[in-house]
């Protein structure tokens, strides 16, 4: 089940919940609002068949799946690639993953550069923004397996914090100003 929270500036081991004290969480409807970050619950038994992950594919465009998993048997050098995951970086196009197992945590910047944490477990899809500040990390199971999504080609290209000038980002900022319109 999904759930965001602010998070505390302890920046020791990323893979603990870092709460912040007394802990402040986060609709998904105000998730949305600040930072643009779409959130769908998918029945992970049912979802081959049952239209829902059909639907969003097409209403988005989305073309291109594949599934990766994450943990210490499936990752080469493991500790070394989950510090990577967790580079502040942004892409130039959203970011659509449905965890198919296990669990984990987005971490993206609101408007106020503050860090958000999204926990995410099998049946959670998020959608992360071009241009929006975020990085990725397991938590303590060590273990993730996502359906990645994609329109055409992919390119899961990051560029690390600061990437200021890139068009992606100034088109977030704009759309951040503006507010994102509730999909609720
Ligand atoms: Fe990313």
């Amino acid at each position: 089940m999904v759930q965001a929270w602010y998070m505390d500036n302890d920046s020791s081991n990323q893979r603990l919940e870092h709460h912040r004290k007394p802990p402040e969480f986060l609709s998904l409807e105000d998730l949305y609002k600040k930072t643009g970050v779409e959130y769908f619950s998918i029945n992970i038994n049912t979802y081959k068949s049952d239209g829902v992950l059909d639907k969003i594919k097409k209403d988005r465009g989305y073309t291109y799946e594949d599934e990766i998993a994450c943990s210490k048997e499936c990752l080469p050098n493991y500790e070394e690639t989950i510090k990577s995951f967790y580079e502040e970086h942004l892409h130039k196009d959203e970011e659509s993953r449905l965890v198919l197992d296990g669990s984990g945590y987005f971490d993206v910047r609101d408007g106020q550069d503050q860090w958000i944490r999204i926990a995410v477990s099998a049946g959670d899809m998020i959608v992360i923004p071009s241009g929006i500040y975020h990085r990725f990390t397991l938590d303590t199971n060590n273990f993730i397996r996502t359906k990645r999504l994609f329109i055409g080609e992919p390119v899961w290209l990051p560029y690390n914090r600061p990437a200021d000038n890139m068009p992606c980002r100034k088109e977030y900022l704009e759309k951040q100003e503006k507010g994102f319109v509730t999909a609720y």
